[in-house]
């Protein structure tokens, strides 16, 4: 990223971050984002994606090195598109384990823009086999709004967080999420669940009321319910406008996610703020001298 772009970015980040802490001030945060969902899933959105310009795939991507499982491209776009969610299956193994000498000593944040502080994140967020398989599925050139990865403590004990009720998630007017768990997670993790096919069902109620009870998503969806388990490494694609959640698990778990949209617009650049930005620095920085410290 040139100079000015990123300190275009940072501007554009922090006057978003501002304008989200304004309306949590006057108390409309609610009412703004009940008004995004309604514009986001309301039936003009078809018109709007028919009128954002389509771009050719990616040169060059044969022979190409990349980090992906083998994959049938076709295959993959076609379930995204009936269900939401493929899983690609597993990153190799020392590309994971030099990523996890630093994200393995993360303390329990949410870390924002990761791929600008980690080389290996940056280079799987530019993978040409990754974005040429989004590219088939948006059919234009994806663009990256947010790398963020999420270290979550043991939490069956605690409260329910918002995160681990059924909700949905929307960026841009189409967007895909690759997922990749940087701890082995089990039925006793924090795992994350998907539920299969539900993109395409969200009703004006579930814009309304955003969060959806568990008994009404098992009562609707029942065997499309997924819970997602894998070891360290495990890469999957969702489309997270379907309905999902986070296990309450009694383990730290670490998730990378990379949030792809068909689109740049002015509300596509991610959620971070310069402070969250600069004790992330700080972090990453700690963890790698300590790391040379060792060496
Ligand atoms: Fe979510």
């Amino acid at each position: 990223m040139s100079e000015f772009n990123h300190a275009k970015t940072m501007v554009i980040t922090e006057f978003l971050a501002y304008l989200r802490l304004l309306s949590r001030r006057l108390k409309m945060s609610q009412l703004i984002t009940i008004s995004r969902q309604l514009v986001h899933f309301g039936p003009w959105r078809n018109i709007a994606l028919r009128l954002l310009p389509r771009s050719l795939p990616p040169a060059g991507v044969q022979g190409a090195v990349s980090l992906l499982p083998k994959h049938n491209s076709s295959e993959v776009v076609s379930s995204l598109r009936q269900d939401g969610l493929f899983i690609l299956g597993e990153l190799p193994h020392n590309f994971i384990s030099k990523l996890r000498l630093t994200t393995d000593k993360l303390p329990l944040k949410e870390y924002k823009l990761v791929h600008q502080v980690s080389d290996e994140i940056r280079q799987l967020s530019r993978d040409p086999n990754l974005l040429s398989l989004l590219h088939d599925y948006f059919n234009r050139t994806p663009q990256l709004i947010e790398a963020s990865l999420f270290v979550t403590g043991p939490e069956s004990h605690l409260p329910d967080h918002s995160q681990n009720s059924f909700h949905f998630d929307y960026a841009g007017w189409e967007s895909l999420n690759v997922f990749v768990y940087l701890t082995d997670v089990t039925l006793e993790s924090s795992y994350h669940v998907y539920v299969k096919g539900s993109a395409k069902q969200i009703s004006w109620w579930d814009v309304l009321r955003q969060i959806v009870p568990k008994t009404e998503v098992y009562s609707r969806f029942n065997a499309d319910v997924t819970p997602i388990l894998g070891k360290a490494g495990t890469i999957f694609i969702e489309n997270a406008e379907g309905f999902h959640r986070r296990n309450k698990g009694a383990e730290r778990r670490v998730l990378l996610n990379l949030l792809y949209t068909s689109h740049r617009n002015v509300l596509s650049y991610g959620r971070s703020n310069r402070k969250g930005l600069r004790a992330r620095d700080r972090i990453f920085k700690e963890i790698t001298s300590q790391q040379s410290n060792t060496l």
